[in-house]
């Protein structure tokens, strides 16, 4: 949980699972509803972040050092908290996050086997403590998402999606991964399998989840 006034939602999932979609939905229910909310992504959300989430995208950065990789992640996240979500979640905002420090322990934990401990540490650092108070999980089989997601991307951010073409293992671990987490966290994770419903119902179970959890917090 988050020690701020806000209320902090993070959409994870593989690529293509649909946290971008939902998170537009969300975002324009929450407007709509008069409540103060604020859509930001991961990486990037600010401009130096939006630097790091090129070179970390784009397949002309080739491959990069697992830990390397992190660190990147971790930097852009830290200007993210700090300029930010920190910010907005102490004025008590609604702030809806797509990727967070979940897609970090999926993608270079369960994914690139970092050791779990070191991400652990390096993600409580950077946030200083800021969790999200729901996590939803857009679970979704690895090829359906591959193939949404390459329908949709652009040439310039699909360093991910090319490397799962080659190693479908390393997309299911990352699935499985996520998974886990939500295991782990059942309080504070949301797990939807979105490879059978459409936008709009998946859209409706986080619709209705996100208004009773605001609702409880008064
Ligand atoms: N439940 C769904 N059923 C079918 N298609 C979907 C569903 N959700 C999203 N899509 C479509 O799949 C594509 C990818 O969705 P979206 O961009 O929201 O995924 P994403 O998780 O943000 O992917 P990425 O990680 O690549 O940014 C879009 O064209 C979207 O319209
Ligand atoms: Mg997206």
């Amino acid at each position: 949980m988050s020690k701020n006034p806000g209320f902090f939602i993070t959409l994870e999932g593989i690529e293509g699972s649909g946290k971008t979609t939902q998170a537009d939905y969300l975002f324009s229910f929450l407007k709509e509803a008069n409540i103060p909310c604020f859509l930001t992504r991961e990486p990037g959300g600010t401009p130096l972040g939006d630097r790091i989430r090129e070179l970390l995208l784009n397949p002309k950065s080739g491959v990069i050092d697992p830990l390397a990789e992190t660190f990147l992640f971790e930097a852009s996240r830290r200007e993210h908290i700090k300029q930010i979500i920190g910010p907005a979640l102490g004025e008590g905002k609604v702030v809806i996050c797509v990727r967070f420090t979940d897609s970090t322990l999926a993608y270079q934990g369960y994914g690139r086997r970092v050791p779990l401990s070191y991400l652990y540490y390096l993600n409580d650092i950077t946030t200083e403590g800021i969790m999200p108070d729901l996590t939803v999980l857009l679970d979704v089989e690895p090829q359906v998402g591959l193939s949404r997601s390459f329908s949709h991307t652009s040439e310039e951010e699909l360093r991910f999606e090319k490397e799962f073409l080659v190693s479908k293992e390393f997309l299911w671990a990352v699935r499985d991964g996520y998974l886990r987490l939500a295991q782990e966290y059942p309080e504070r994770f949301l797990v939807i399998d979105t490879t059978n419903r459409s936008e709009e119902e998946v859209f409706a179970m986080i619709q209705e989840v996100v208004w009773q959890r605001l609702r409880g917090r008064g």
